[in-house]
Parts: C-alpha cells; sequence; structure tokens
C-alpha cells in the first residue's frame, strides 16, 4: 500500500492593491467584464481575463442559456476565445471575478470543475503552467499556480490517443 498526496500551496493577498501592476490590471480587466456577462437566470455575472504570451488579453463572461446545460462558464469562453484567435500563443495567467445580483461574492470565485479540466488541457499542449488569480467582493485575492494544483489527477488518459 502506498500513500500519494497532494500538495497544493496558495497565495493570498488581503487587497488588490498588494498585487504587482501587470496582475491588477488583469483583476480589474476580469471584474469589468463581469458588466458583460449574460446571467439572466442565475444573476451570478462571472468574469474572465487571460494574458497570453503575446501579452495580448482575452476576456469573457459566462453565457447562459434557457435549457441551462448549453451555457457556458466565463473561464472556457475566454479560453476559447484565446485559443481560437491566438492558437499558437500560451495562456500564462487568468484572473477570474465575480458579482452576484443576490449576495455578496465572500468565497473567491474558482474555476468549476469543467473549466479546470479544459484550463489543464493548454497547460500540457503548451507545457506552460497557468497562474489563477481568484478574487472575491472584499478585494481579497488568492493564486495558485498552476491549474494542476485545482485538479489533482486530473484526466490525461494517453490510452485515448492510442499510445
Ligand atoms: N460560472 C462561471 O462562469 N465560472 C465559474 O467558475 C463558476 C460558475 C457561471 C456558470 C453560471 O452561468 C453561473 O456562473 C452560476 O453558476
Amino acid at each position: 500500500m502506498e500513500k500519494i498526496e497532494h500538495k497544493v500551496t496558495l497565495t493570498k493577498f488581503k487587497s488588490i492593491t498588494e498585487l504587482n501592476k501587470p496582475d491588477q490590471d488583469l483583476v480589474n480587466l476580469a471584474i469589468e467584464a463581469t458588466q458583460n456577462a449574460y446571467a439572466v437566470y442565475s444573476g451570478f455575472h462571472v468574469g474572465a481575463a487571460l494574458l497570453l504570451s503575446n501579452n495580448q488579453i482575452i476576456t469573457g463572461t459566462n453565457q447562459e442559456n434557457i435549457a441551462y446545460p448549453s451555457g457556458l462558464c466565463a473561464e472556457r469562453v475566454a479560453a476559447f476565445s484565446a485559443k481560437s484567435n491566438f492558437p499558437k500563443e500560451k495562456i500564462l495567467t487568468i484572473a477570474i471575478a465575480a458579482k452576484s445580483e443576490k449576495a455578496k461574492v465572500v468565497d473567491a470565485v474558482a474555476p468549476c470543475g469543467s473549466c479546470r479540466q479544459a484550463l489543464i488541457e493548454y497547460e500540457l499542449l503548451d507545457k506552460q503552467d497557468i497562474r489563477i488569480i481568484l478574487t472575491n467582493d472584499d478585494d481579497e485575492v488568492y493564486i495558485v499556480n498552476s491549474v494542476k494544483d485545482l485538479l489533482p489527477f486530473f484526466f490525461n488518459s494517453k490510452a485515448v490517443k492510442g499510445s
């Protein structure tokens, strides 16, 4: 028997102002993007801002649908848009923010499991860890250095490719 442990380190900042300027800018763009969310069913407006290796910044917002599962989270909207328009560029950082019509967002908004899996695909493809910056309404910030930290033992079976 063997125990396999996975250690995760999050860095917490008490305020956005503790971040370096590029990270602050990215967070502010994610916050700004929440205004463009189409969140008529949940009232939960999510914005994501991605920094690419060519310094381009791509934003995305959650897009909901009357057929609920047909909607998509802000993180995947941003990542798929980035990889559609700049397929060769690596994703370096993603900042995520949310505003709710119903309550204060006290928990830093972390990407859902499907978004983590989608982002890990690009980490592996580009051999580039993606930093994730999480924020809440209290101006607090959490940073993780890799999507793998948020989804240990993710799905990546070589059997799918047949090797
Ligand atoms: N949502 C995101 O866009 N990103 C997340 O990380 C979590 C949830 C969206 C999906 C849905 O439109 C709304 O937030 C409520 O779940």
